[in-house]
């Protein structure tokens, strides 16, 4: 194995189509080359969904599911579940004492998402995630993180952190963990926003049976300027032309001359993707319903993921705490 890799998700929601072509796919051929862990962020997603813990409940098999039926393998990946690993917890407290709240108030992605919350009084389990973030990459000393544009923030964070705390304490107990960012361009929601967004309502679901993807495909803003087939197109504002270029690559460049010269019709375009996207769609449909029809061996998944982790982690805090002298007796 090349290294360790450290990803994971907030089980806030369903995961998507950008979700699939932005992390998961990757993570799917990565496992085969490094040691992976999978984290299931609960405690992360409590930030934001403190009130609502039952929708995280629900989401945690939902998301586990996710990941297992997109082709990541439980026996050569580790799922694991972060409020089941106190290492991080106790590590994210060790670590506080070496972020300052400047440097958390200023991170460009807690601001973004503030702001999208609608958050003015931020609560401190919120404005220090990143900092717990920082404990789930070290707690198994991954040194491989991929990550989208929005984590690069914390991924330096991480870094700096990890610098300062084996400067400060005179040790090489934590490995500097790489950033690997995604090369996969944003997918677009299916109202034409530049983001498929869990909860943003315009997003096809890795789950979505075949009838839900057509209606969503059929419902989807093409060309607003587009009324009868006999205009011309501009497929580059439209998002059905937008995920024939991820799902369909072969003929994109043909679809795309066909809508502007008005010799495709919308519906015929639309029919076509929804063929593309049954076909990446299907096989994982088929691991999903395996998963679904044997829920106690998602759960030996998740136990002993987290077994593991625990292990690991309670060596990485042995360490840390050895290094910071709280170490008594
Ligand atoms: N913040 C990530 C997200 O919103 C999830 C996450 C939690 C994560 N801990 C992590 C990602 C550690 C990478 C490494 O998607």
């Amino acid at each position: 194995m090349a290294g360790r890799i450290l990803t994971g998700d907030r089980p806030t929601g369903n995961l998507h189509l950008g979700h699939l072509v932005g992390s998961l796919l990757s993570r799917a051929q990565l496992q085969h080359k490094y040691d992976t862990f999978i984290l299931i962020a609960d405690v992360q997603a409590l930030t934001t969904h403190f009130e609502h813990p039952e929708k995280i409940e629900k989401n945690m098999y939902n998301v586990t599911l996710d990941n297992l039926s997109v082709g990541i393998d439980p026996e050569v990946s580790t799922f694991f579940i972060q409020s089941m690993v106190p290492a991080i917890a106790e590590l994210t407290i060790f670590y506080s004492m070496l972020v300052s709240v400047n440097t958390l108030r200023h991170n460009p992605t807690i601001k973004t998402e503030a702001a999208n919350y609608g958050y003015d009084d931020l609560t401190y389990g919120f404005l220090g995630y990143p900092v717990s973030q920082s404990a789930d990459i070290t707690f198994c000393n991954a040194n491989l993180v991929p990550v989208g544009e929005d984590q690069v923030p914390h991924m330096e964070l991480t870094r700096k952190l990890v610098r300062r705390f084996n400067d400060v304490y005179n040790t090489d107990v934590l490995a500097e963990p790489e950033t690997m960012l995604s090369d996969c361009p944003r997918l677009a929601g299916l109202d034409g926003n530049a983001k498929m967004g869990k909860s943003l309502n315009n997003a096809i679901f890795l789950c979505d049976p075949e009838e839900t993807v057509k209606t969503k495909v059929f419902s989807a803003i093409t060309d607003p300027q587009r009324i009868s087939t006999k205009d011309k197109g501009h497929p580059e504002i439209c998002s059905i032309y937008h995920y024939h270029q991820t799902f369909n690559k072969q003929e994109s460049s043909k679809i795309c001359e066909s809508c502007k010269n008005a010799q495709i019709g919308c519906v015929d375009c639309k029919n076509t993707l929804f063929e593309k996207l049954n076909e990446t769609l299907k096989p994982i449909r088929e691991k999903r319903r395996y998963y679904e029809e044997h829920p106690d061996t998602v759960k030996e998944i998740l136990l002993a993921g987290t077994k593991k982790a625990n292990k690991i982690g309670n060596e990485t805090v042995a360490k840390v705490k050895e290094a910071m002298h709280v170490k008594y007796f």
